[in-house]
């Protein structure tokens, strides 16, 4: 059987971040090398069941568990591509008034400030995960979500243009647990809004 899912890490041309230190870019980049990295040795382990082009009774225990553990690895790897692909050197803060992610905000929150107000809110939820916006393209409507782990709470369908990572591994070299708010701050100013409008547009 031909499995033609090998994947590379992307580089993200991230450093000088406002915020966030470099230490915890590289820590965080090498994390998501790994989710790479188990993505494609999951793949290939699945492959091996699959070769047979069928899954025996007494393969199902060790498949199972394979296929649970590929969902974990195979979000976490794109869901991290989100979020380095949302972050830029020369964030500027919020969004501008004028532009199509504003709009967007406007039209499914009644106001922008109402969609921060919930999309703070869900990265200051205890527990591990990402705070995300997606746009549902049936209708062009924002919301927002929280993602347990990597993989529990995705909207199938929806498109996420903005995510933010709030498992602790993100901020702890750069904040204390209890300091999640400080991260989520420096987060917004590093915001690229250009890339979160590519996403909005290109669905
Ligand atoms: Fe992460």
């Amino acid at each position: 059987m031909r499995t033609n899912t090998s994947y590379q890490a992307k580089q993200f041309d991230l450093s000088s971040l406002t915020g966030i230190s470099d230490r915890t870019l590289d820590m965080h980049f090498r994390l998501y090398e790994g989710y790479v990295k188990e993505t494609n040795r999951l793949t290939e382990k699945i492959a091996e069941f699959l070769k047979d082009e069928r899954v025996d009774q007494e393969e199902m225990p060790a498949y199972s568990e394979l296929t649970r553990r590929l969902g974990f690895e195979y979000n976490g790897m794109v869901l991290h591509e989100y979020y380095f692909g949302n972050l830029t050197k020369h964030g500027g803060g919020d969004t501008a008034h004028d532009s199509v992610f504003y709009q967007a905000a406007v039209l499914s929150f009644g106001s922008y400030e109402t969609w921060k107000a919930d999309f703070v809110g869900i990265g200051k939820m205890r527990g591990v995960g990402w705070a995300i916006c997606y746009q549902n393209p049936a209708n062009d409507r924002l919301s927002n979500h929280w993602i347990t782990l990597h993989e529990v709470g995705n909207v199938a369908g929806f498109t996420p243009v903005l995510v933010m990572d709030v498992w602790e591994h993100a901020f702890l070299l750069d904040y204390k647990p209890a300091e999640r708010a400080k991260y989520i701050d420096a987060f917004f100013s590093n915001i690229d809004w250009d890339a979160v409008e590519v996403r909005l547009l290109n669905r």
